[in-house]
């Protein structure tokens, strides 16, 4: 069986919703502390739901298909929807990906929840902190 699927290799190659959103309404950057890589993502919001949202990275393909992925899943929900998003989702939408990358599909989830905080602090918006609690550390994955 090839190491990565189809979906994985569409999505690395073609990423959907690369680039930067000016005036973005919240942009949240998360790094890896295993692979030091890096992921920034933004979000144009109205009326609690994503009207846009595009992303950057120095990752590598598995972070970049993982992060164009999770683009689409939340493209046009609710913000309550967005923070539910789990890289387990992405995976399983990727039709999975390589034990050992697992932990790139992390940092998809993670740019997505720092994102809408910083969307919630600018707007003084109150919520649970719980909600942005990290998950199993990046580190917790080979
Ligand atoms: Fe660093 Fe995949 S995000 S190896």
């Amino acid at each position: 069986m090839a190491l990565y699927s189809e979906k994985v290799m569409d999505h690395f190659k073609n990423p959907r919703n690369v680039g930067s959103i000016e005036n973005a309404d919240g942009v949240g950057q998360v790094g890896n502390a295993k692979c030091g890589d890096i992921m920034k993502m933004y979000l144009k919001i109205e009326d609690d739901t994503i009207v846009d949202v595009k992303f950057e990275t120095f990752g590598c393909g598995s972070a970049i298909a993982s992060s164009s992925m999770a683009t689409e899943l939340i493209m046009g929900k609710k913000l309550s929807d967005a923070l539910a998003l789990t890289n387990k989702a992405v995976v399983e939408a990727l039709d999975g990906l390589p034990t050992h990358k697992i932990h790139c599909s992390v940092l998809a989830e993670e740019a997505i929840k720092s994102a809408v905080q910083d969307y919630y602090d600018k707007n003084g918006i109150e919520y649970d902190p719980e909600l942005f609690k990290k998950g199993p550390s990046c580190e917790d994955h080979d």
